[in-house]
């Protein structure tokens, strides 16, 4: 087990297991992504969603308040927030299956997803281009990808964009980093400093790499603060 499965497998076990079941602790950037992420996919009857680094299933349990005649996919590294995403979804009477293993070798056939979704979970893979890659592969043709993540800001556009938003949006701005805060405070004692090394990337880079994988329309959507934006592309 690596650290990032052994750190998600102890948080499935305490705040995670609450978080599966209701939207108690829902951060606000979260919100915002998520509501962004729904807005941009067509979540028609019968779609094959899948949800990379699913952890409790919280974008199922969203996505399924839109259209719950879908077939919902998730992935993760961690065999305890799929429990409690399995857990969840049974629970609800979702059309769900679970997968557990790295997101960026998905056992799952060429073209064969409709719509690939993903929140907070990108960050923690190193090998963008393999991942993009492979999430390319599984999708069919005009399928859609929509996800939101932490960035780093590295490139002036970025900085700029959010500079931009935080001008124009001073209490968003501060409600953000609240919410982000109050999502630290949240972490249990045993986890604090335990967190897994994470792969951050500036978001203008990382559309870089989603276009040279074969996507078009490649957009970086939105951008909440420094630290998370949506991105959204189509096959
Ligand atoms: C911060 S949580 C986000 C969970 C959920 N998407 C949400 O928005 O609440 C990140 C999730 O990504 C999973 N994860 C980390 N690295 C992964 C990898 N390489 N492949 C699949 N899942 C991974 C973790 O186990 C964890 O459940």
């Amino acid at each position: 087990m690596d650290d990032t499965e052994e750190y998600f497998d102890r948080w499935s076990k305490g705040i995670g297991k609450e978080e599966s079941e209701s939207d108690r602790g829902f951060p606000l950037f979260l919100r915002w992504g998520i509501d962004e992420i729904i807005s941009r996919i067509r979540l028609i009857d019968g779609s094959v969603v899948l949800d990379l680094g699913t952890g409790g299933g919280t974008l199922i349990f969203q996505m399924v308040k839109v259209n719950k005649k879908c077939k919902f996919i998730g992935i993760d590294i961690s065999k305890g927030q799929l429990d409690n995403a399995r857990k969840g979804c049974r629970k609800e009477g979702i059309d769900s299956r679970f997968i557990q293993g790295p997101m960026d070798d998905i056992p799952m056939e060429s073209e064969s997803v409709d719509i690939v979704v993903s929140s907070a979970a990108v960050h923690h893979v190193e090998d963008k281009r393999k991942l993009f890659s492979e999430i390319h592969r599984v999708l069919r043709k005009g399928g859609m990808l929509a996800f939101a993540d932490y960035f780093e800001v590295a490139g002036k556009r970025f900085r700029e964009q959010v500079d931009d938003c935080r001008r124009r949006h001073p209490e968003s701005a501060k409600a953000f980093s609240r919410s982000i805060q109050d999502t630290e405070d949240q972490i249990p004692d045993d986890l604090k400093g335990t967190h897994p090394r994470e792969y951050h990337v500036d978001p203008y880079e990382l559309a870089g790499i989603i276009r040279d994988s074969g996507f078009r329309k490649v957009e970086v959507v939105k951008s909440f603060d420094a630290f998370f934006a949506v991105l959204s592309a189509e096959k």
